[in-house]
């Protein structure tokens, strides 16, 4: 197995993290927010980019898409975080602003085994 240089810290019982949920834990003297988005589970460093407020108590929904004019799309449900200090969208999957390029989330490797979840700080 490859080193990675990072440590394995168990957060939660995979359980109490249901599809649409989240858990903000310390991890390594860290805050991190670990989220359910549609059963894959993702670990983002609680600091929004932007004013590094604490970001993991922002609203996850959806966003607007790309559409004609005119039209008004709605999608990605589950997969957004909005920041609740000025609303900036991040992609939960990815760590990447909606609109900023070179903004993003802090995300952290996670594992699951045996219906535990682990962090890799
Ligand atoms: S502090 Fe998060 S969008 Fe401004």
């Amino acid at each position: 197995m490859a080193q990675t240089g990072r440590a394995r810290y168990a957060v939660a019982l995979a359980e109490e993290i249901p599809p649409g949920g989240r858990k903000v834990v310390e991890v390594a003297g860290k805050s991190v927010g670990v989220f359910n988005v549609h059963g894959t589970y993702v670990a983002v460093l609680n600091v929004c980019p932007h004013e590094l407020i604490p970001i993991c108590a922002g609203w996850v929904g959806g966003t607007t898409l790309p559409s004609a004019p005119g039209e008004w799309r709605w999608g990605r449900e589950g997969e957004i975080l909005s920041c609740p200090m000025h609303g900036w969208e991040f992609d939960l999957l990815t760590g990447k602003a909606l609109a900023h390029r070179r903004k993003h989330l802090k995300l952290y490797p996670v594992v699951v085994e045996d219906g535990t979840v682990y962090v890799m700080v």
